[in-house]
């Protein structure tokens, strides 16, 4: 059995868990929207036409903020056409996705549906074939209290009330080639950085983030960064980083090791944000917002052979093995790792389209990677405390070393609890970790949650939805005030400790 060791000292800080970092987004694609969140006609939908099912498992996963329309879709989406009575609003044609767009979920029921959902809304403005002009208008729509064109038109609309919604993107992915209206470095910046001021000036109380990199491997990642920073340091909050890794090698080892690569790209993009901090003698901090981050391979090659301009298809819809609920596992450890600057994550996406969350004519259900994040956003509030891994590494191909302990360790004084996020990621042999507590000498273990099983491609589907799903089995004992826990090849941990 391999050894590790893990240390942490209570006042050596990380830094807090923003309660944003267990976002996750619902874009208009597939069947996100209609079929997932959404669907008058299904014996599940409440008076809303909500499906009653999907929002009990949203509710379950505890989800504090959820991006919305896009994604690739919000570069081309004309918010008018998804607000006021149904049956005035047009079919458009979305090029992101080559399918039609029918426009009967817009952004007051997505609004309305976050409310039941105990979500935020977090709002995408289109800066791909829009400006200025239609994010003020939009904005004005939403946080306006009234007596203007666009918040009296919300009125019109049946909402008395503004939304006010906090959180902004100032458009998506505009790095990529793919991506409508795809611009230069220096032409975001100025769009992004023009959009940002006026909007601040209609409601200074909102935070804006900025389109950072598609993924690690743009060729413009990092020179883009650093434009963008320049141009838009006063008038941004965050930086958005896009991060999908799949095993098409079926190199799982490789595979597991992908969040290496996150650590390497969210280190790089603090550094450029503190770069050009010191270059203008800035005082506040540029973060990060990692609005788009899974695991998303399964369904490529059945999205290609796709019919075009069908409405609401079978899209993006990746089957999740253990596999994938592992890494999804390392992912969010190495978001806590960097909780001081990662402010806001959304794991992509919510729903049927690479999601946690399915659902079929007969039901929804959860799929492999829902638990790790179910873990994270229930017991990951608080104070990340540093946490130090000693243990064994191998080498990835393509990442290069990678320790087979990911871990980190999360301390919530308020509640008087301690847990320990785990992943082994030995693909053969268990693990025995070892842990210093003397400092929480009166925490005891409360339970340790494992998922594990000797499948790595095990899946949950509609008719066996439960064949991955975690247990309160693990072995794990205090004893002299040093925790020792066994941890199996290919497991998820999660270890809470409490003083109750
Ligand atoms: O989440 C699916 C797509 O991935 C999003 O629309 C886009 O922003 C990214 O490329």
């Amino acid at each position: 059995m391999k050894k590790a060791q893990v240390i942490i000292d209570k006042e050596y800080l990380v830094g807090d868990v923003d309660k944003r970092l267990y976002g996750s987004f619902i874009e208009h694609l597939g069947r996100a929207v209609y079929e997932g969140i959404y669907q008058p006609e299904s014996p599940f939908a409440d008076e809303n036409g909500f499906r009653k099912d999907t929002l009990e498992l949203v509710k379950e996963l505890n989800v504090p903020i959820i991006r919305y329309p896009g994604g690739n879709f919000v570069s081309g989406f004309c918010w008018e056409d998804s607000v006021g009575p149904k049956e005035k609003r047009p079919a458009r044609v979305d090029l992101a996705w080559h399918v039609i767009e029918i426009n009967q979920f817009g952004l007051n029921e997505f609004s309305d549906w976050c409310k039941k959902a105990g979500s935020q809304v977090m709002m995408a403005v289109n800066l791909g074939t829009r400006g200025v002009e239609d994010a003020r208008n939009l904005l004005e729509y939403c946080n306006f209290k009234g007596g203007t064109k666009y918040s009296d038109l919300r009125k019109e609309h049946g909402y008395e009330e503004p939304h006010n919604i906090k959180t902004w993107c100032l458009g998506n992915e505009m790095d990529g080639p793919w991506q409508m209206g795809h611009k230069t470095a220096e032409e975001y910046a100025r769009l992004a950085h023009e959009t940002g001021r006026v909007m601040k000036w209609l409601d200074p109380s909102i935070e804006l983030v900025a389109c950072g990199s598609s993924a690690s491997g743009m060729p413009t990642f990092g020179s883009w960064e650093a434009t963008l920073i320049d141009e838009c340091y006063d008038t941004i909050d965050y930086v958005s980083m896009h991060q999908y890794y799949g095993n098409r090698d079926n190199d799982s080892a490789n595979f597991l090791a992908s969040n290496v690569d996150l650590d390497q790209f969210i280190s790089n993009v603090v550094a450029i944000c503190d770069y050009v901090k010191g270059k203008k003698h800035g005082k506040k901090n540029i973060n990060i917002s990692l609005d788009e981050w899974n695991v998303w391979y399964h369904s490529n090659e059945a999205d290609e052979q796709l019919e075009k301009w069908g409405e609401h298809p079978h899209q993006l819809e990746d089957v999740y093995n253990f596999e994938d609920a592992l890494l999804v596992g390392s992912m969010l450890i190495t978001m806590l790792r960097h909780a001081d600057r990662v402010k806001i994550g959304c794991l992509a996406q919510l729903v049927n389209v690479i999601a946690p969350i399915m659902t079929s004519d007969t039901g929804a259900w959860r799929q492999t990677i829902f638990y790790p994040y179910l873990h994270c956003s229930l017991y990951g509030q608080g104070t990340v405390l540093n946490t130090i891994v000693k243990c064994p590494i191998y080498v990835a191909k393509q990442h290069g070393d990678a320790p087979f302990l990911d871990c980190v360790v999360v301390n919530n004084e308020e509640s008087e609890e301690l847990t320990i996020f785990a992943v082994n990621k030995d693909l053969e042999e268990d693990m025995e970790v070892t842990l210093d507590l003397r400092q929480f000498s009166q925490y005891k273990i409360k339970e340790h949650i494992v998922m594990h099983d000797h499948d790595l491609k095990a899946v949950n589907t509609e008719e066996n939805p439960n064949r991955i799903k975690p247990e309160r089995n693990g072995k794990s004992e205090v004893s002299d005030g040093i925790l020792t826990a066994e941890m199996k090849s290919k497991s998820w941990n999660v270890i809470r400790l409490g003083r109750n």
